[in-house]
């Protein structure tokens, strides 16, 4: 499947015949991923010449995701539903049963969907991206919060590098565009006190909404890929794209921990610089934030000249920032 796909990537004609020579399999082994993708709403045309991809689906139908991964692990097992009350309780329970790191469960509608602090995340059929992976990583308790700044921080470069959007970090892990929430990352753990058993982390991308799709009380905070760019963008091609790129971070951050990823969140965070309102909890606290630490933990200065050092929370930006 995977060389039928990589083929077909090309554009140009494939034979079927030479693939199957290649690979020493039969004629109808390569006929049959052929129809798995057409069934999966790829437009493929044949010929004597082989076949040939002319038109590529916007589902997440697990052929169609292959067709854009590119990663060692993440992304390789996929669980897809058309709707879910959540991915995030889905890939918990995945992960009790025993799956492997990398799961990717996915869905088209979430009539639950949690964001950060209790709060309910609206996403939009057919235009939104909400999806959930596992990771079992190696590491203490304390270090959890590393983990969202770090899928911030790969979905902020793909923005940057595949797109050419002006995205940046306000910790903890919101990706912003200008001032407005492009995406929101959830990272949920299960472990005791020395170790992670596993986490979860959940990722919500505006891709394709229009104003419209968001409530009022996010009209004006919101936006998408769309609304910035001003052309639809395949999704599953995107899911590819961050895919790989959280997969080389991540794997940068298991060999060489938090410093490499902490200085690449440094210099795109609108929140190092800036007059922050940081809410923990029932408590508020008005600064300067000046530093995102070795933990990923905000510091703060206060108006008393008073050092705060926040591990989790929320925080407004006051002044334009970065
Ligand atoms: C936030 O910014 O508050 C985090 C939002 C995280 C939303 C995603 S969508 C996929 C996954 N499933 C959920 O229920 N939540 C996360």
């Amino acid at each position: 499947m995977d060389e039928v796909i990589r083929r077909l990537r090309s554009g140009n004609w494939v034979s079927g015949e030479a693939i199957a020579r290649e690979l020493n399999v039969s004629r109808s082994a390569i006929w049959k991923h052929v129809l798995n993708l057409k069934e999966a709403g790829f437009e493929i045309q044949s010929s004597s010449r082989g076949y040939k991809l002319s038109s590529i689906p916007d589902n997440f139908y697990p052929p169609t995701i292959k067709f854009f991964l590119e990663t060692r692990f993440l992304g390789q097992r996929i669980d897809y539903h058309f709707r879910l009350p959540s991915s995030q309780d889905r890939a918990k329970i995945l992960a009790e049963k025993g799956a492997k790191e990398g799961l990717l469960v996915i869905c088209e509608e979430q009539s639950g969907g949690r964001g950060r602090r209790g709060r309910r995340w609206v996403s939009t059929s057919y235009k939104s991206l909400t999806f959930s992976l596992l990771f079992r990583p190696s590491l203490s308790p304390w270090q959890m919060m590393q983990f969202p700044l770090m899928a911030s921080l790969a979905l902020s470069d793909v923005l940057s590098s595949h797109y050419r959007l002006c995205a940046h970090l306000k910790w903890p892990n919101d990706v912003l565009i200008g001032r407005r929430k492009v995406a929101g990352i959830l990272a949920e753990m299960s472990g005791d006190a020395e170790s992670i058993n596993y986490i979860v982390l959940g990722v919500g991308i505006n891709i394709n909404m229009e104003e419209e799709d968001f409530p009022d009380e996010l009209k004006t905070i919101a936006t998408s890929l769309l609304m910035e760019i001003g052309k639809k963008i395949n999704r599953v091609r995107f899911l590819g794209r961050f895919l790989k790129r959280l997969e080389e971070y991540y794997l940068l951050y298991v060999e060489e921990g938090f410093s490499p990823i902490r200085e690449k969140i440094l210099a795109i965070s609108s929140t190092v610089g800036s007059e922050v309102v940081a809410y923990q909890g029932e408590g508020r606290l008005e600064g300067k934030a000046v530093d995102i630490d070795s933990q990923g933990n905000l510091v703060v200065i206060d108006s008393s000249g008073s050092k705060h050092v926040l591990c989790c929370g929320d925080v407004t930006i006051r002044d334009k920032g970065k």
